[in-house]
């Protein structure tokens, strides 16, 4: 009863809180079906008892109807019979004997006779009970009518008094096993009837169950997905429920579960919702040296630019759902124009929901932090692109001053003592140390979004130990691969004294224990370019039309920054080889390599981009007929809404990064494709290669190999693409970028709280520590 009650109000609670229809509580629900299955069981019951009665009404019946008979024999044969017994002579009693053997031919009518006034039966039909005796059946001056049973028969006997009695009685028995077999067949029926009539009842109440049911499991579901989403709040089931009740309402727990980090369906609602219960009131933090959105001054006008990095794309929608401050580079050439005094800015423009702060670096801090300490020497030291990294005093000064000036407006811009700092990439290697100085109880999550290479390379860093150091001032530090993970743990080995645990993947330095754990990082789902997309028809014509292909011509895509990271020239020569071994493919493919300029400073990069024009032109020429060229080199600046239609006009896309840390653009191509047509190409030394098994994986260093997987993408069959896509989408939705945050953050606040305890733990023993001390003085 209390458990009843309990569930009762707490389905109400449900129903009202997810302002359900309370017909859709089970309770409610099943109600009708009670009724009709309570129903059908007194209508079975009904049935029976009137059943029995039926039968003793069929029986009754029966018997009348052969009482009735004896009656219109009787009448019809009384004068004849009366007159022949009248009539002495033997051939009257021969008529007599004759007229009753014709009437026995009725198989109803047993037996006919005459009791004559002495008691004695006469002129009977041999068929006549030899016990049957006139006594009791025929004395009286009416006809009378009497059942008699015997050993193995019952019988009807019908006296008719003939002459009013005065010549005796005619007899006429009748067989009684007639009505009663009427009377059985009768109930037969009736319980047939019974039968058919409850199962169909039955049927029809089980069909009213399961489509109740189902209903409601469809409101349960929807209003999972509520929670879930964290449209609606949740109270607490009673403990006390049955196992299939307690097991629906586990679902409830989705949002905890969610919160664990054991569950899938991350969005901005659910990142917000974590946010919320498991760093309560917590200020967010981000350090990037880009920013999100960069003012530029164009022909008078200022035009906001989404840069093309992956960061950004990765970062932006987190923080959008989380809002917070974002510190980066005000490198626009409007930047200064658009900040307000404190070089803030609300952003996305339009929409703000956050805050952009704004860094001026001057160009010798640029060249030197920047171009020089970040590009020249950590990118190629952890990417092992085979370009050499340069390493200069200079950079290093600039380096670490920068990472002091970021730091200092961390400081500044943070309102509490405890905010939570998201730092980014390898422009920040000090940055961490640095703000743990100032903010000792600020939760430092790090994350570095490029390989880290083994210790043996790392080493080759003149200031490996105080960038190993700088990071260990995080609480966190992330890397996109288990891989990457092992390689630092091994550097901090190498080169830093401190304890490392590797069952709990951690290092502690100076007492302050920093978590290094993998976190693949990914895009938004839904991606808010596809938002506006037209069908891939359409886009495809639109590339056709942009790059002046012909109908015909097949499509193949690359699009990224310039960068010598991501083998945009080996790919080219595998166009090249492509044509060489498959010459069918000329005049029916081309293939579009996008590429935004970036870091031009660096010579490396500078030369990157000439070699990449020449050998576009080599392979151009060596194949081109007609007007029909292999290869379009496309070099400028795409906003995503571009990205996305270049990638649904495409049949495959080629990602052949060298070394990779993830790559988005792999993830992003996926993304693109609703259609769920269309093949990706992918280096095996991208992270993401870990993630999208359903790629046709390659050797970027192999130019035959990745020939080969372009050929084969291009002759695909439909039924393959769509299994692979199928299968890659699924799984960038479900491990979007709200999963990497949220996953980043909940061992942040998981850290958070173990350090609460300890700080507790250690207050409580100081202030034990001082009692002994007074009470022993
Ligand atoms: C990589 C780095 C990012 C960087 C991006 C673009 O993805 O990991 O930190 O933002 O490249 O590079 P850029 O130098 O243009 O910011």
């Amino acid at each position: 009863m209390a458990v009843g009650s309990a569930m009762q109000s707490f389905f109400k609670r449900i129903a009202h809180t997810l302002r359900l229809d309370s017909r859709q509580t089970p309770y409610k629900t099943l109600r009708p079906v009670a009724v009709v299955l309570g129903g059908a069981i007194a209508v079975a019951t009904v049935l029976l008892l009137v059943s029995s009665l039926l039968t003793a009404v069929v029986q009754s019946w029966s018997r009348s109807d052969l009482q009735l008979r004896a009656r219109i024999i009787h009448l019809t044969t009384q004068d004849q019979v009366e007159a022949l017994l009248r009539d002495t002579s033997p051939v009257a009693k021969l008529q007599l004997e004759k007229l009753f053997k014709r009437l026995i031919s009725d198989e109803r009518l047993e037996a006919v006779g005459i009791c004559e006034p002495d008691g004695q039966i006469r002129n009977a039909t041999p068929t006549m009970p030899a016990r049957l005796t006139c006594d009791k059946i025929a004395r009286s001056k009416k006809e009378t009518t009497t059942e008699i049973s015997f050993d193995t028969q019952d019988v009807l006997v019908s006296a008719f008094p003939l002459n009013g009695g005065k010549d005796g009685h005619l007899l006429m028995v009748q067989d009684l096993t007639y009505a009663r077999s009427r009377s059985d067949q009768a109930r037969v029926y009736i319980l047939i009837a019974t039968i058919a009539a409850a199962t169909l009842v039955g049927i029809a109440a089980a069909f009213a169950a399961l489509v109740l049911y189902r209903n409601w499991r469809a409101a349960l579901r929807s209003a999972i997905e509520d929670i879930r989403a964290g449209r609606v709040d949740v109270p607490h089931p009673p403990t006390s429920l049955p196992g299939e009740l307690r097991q629906a309402l586990d679902q409830y727990d989705l949002v905890r579960r969610t919160i664990d980090g054991v569950h899938i369906d991350w969005s901005p609602e659910t990142l917000r919702r974590a946010l919320r219960s498991e760093l309560p009131d917590t200020e967010v933090i981000v350090v990037a040296n880009r920013e999100p959105y960069i003012h530029n001054r164009e022909n008078g006008q200022i035009v906001v630019q989404i840069p093309a990095s992956g960061l950004v794309s990765a970062l932006e929608p987190v923080i959008r759902a989380c809002g917070g401050t974002w510190i980066a580079h005000g490198s626009g050439t409007a930047d200064r124009e658009t900040v307000d005094s404190n070089d803030r800015i609300g952003v996305p423009p339009g929409a703000p929901n956050y805050t952009l702060r704004r860094i001026w670096l001057s160009d010798e801090e640029q060249d030197g932090y920047y171009y020089g300490l970040a590009n020249e020497g950590l990118w190629p030291l952890c990417h092992i692109a085979f370009v050499r990294p340069n390493f200069r005093e200079t950079d290093w000064a600039y380096y670490k001053s920068v990472n002091a000036k970021f730091a200092d407006a961390v400081v500044r811009e943070a309102r509490t003592s405890d905010p939570v700092v998201l730092v980014q990439d390898y422009h920040f290697a000090l940055l961490p140390r640095l703000v743990r100085n100032k903010l000792p109880n600020a939760t430092i999550i790090t994350f570095w979004h490029i390989p880290w290479p083994n210790a043996e390379t790392f080493g080759i860093c003149p200031w490996k130990e105080e960038i190993v150091d700088g990071l260990l001032g995080s609480s966190v530090i992330g890397f996109h691969t288990q891989f990457h993970c092992n390689n630092y743990l091994e550097t901090v080995d190498r080169f830093v004294e401190s304890r490392i645990d590797r069952e709990r993947r951690s290092v502690t330095l100076g007492g302050d224990e920093t978590l290094v754990r993998a976190y693949p990082i990914s895009i938004e789902w839904p991606p808010s370019a596809l938002a506006t997309q037209a069908p891939v028809p359409t886009c495809r014509a639109a590339v056709r039309a942009r790059y002046g292909l012909g109908n015909q011509v097949r499509i193949g895509v690359g699009i990224e920054r310039f960068d010598y990271t991501k083998g945009i020239l080996d790919r080219m020569h595998a166009v090249d080889a492509l044509l060489k071994r498959h010459p069918e493919w000329k005049g029916r493919f081309t293939f579009v390599q996008a590429a935004a300029p970036t870091r031009s400073k660096i010579a490396s990069y500078r030369q990157l981009q000439e070699e990449a024009v020449a050998l576009a032109d080599t392979i151009n020429s060596r194949h081109t007929a007609n007007g029909w060229r292999p290869i379009v080199l496309s070099i400028r600046h795409y906003e995503p809404p571009e990205v996305f239609e270049v990638f649904r006009g495409a049949d495959f896309c080629v990602v052949s990064s060298l070394h990779d840390g993830m790559n988005l653009v792999a993830k992003e191509f996926v993304a693109a494709r609703d259609d769920e047509r269309g093949v990706l190409v992918l280096s095996t030394f991208a992270g993401a290669s870990r993630e999208l098994a359903e790629a046709l994986i390659v050797n970027p260093y192999h130019a035959y190999e990745m020939a080969e997987a372009m050929h084969h993408a291009l002759l695909m069959p439909v039924a393959e693409q769509e299994a692979r896509m199928r299968q890659m989408r699924a799984l960038v939705r479900t491990r979007n970028v709200y999963r990497w945050a949220g996953q980043m953050l909940l061992d942040a606040a998981q850290l958070r709280r173990r350090l609460a305890i300890e700080q507790l733990a250690q207050s409580n023993a100081a202030a034990v520590l001082s009692t002994v001390r007074g009470t022993a003085a």
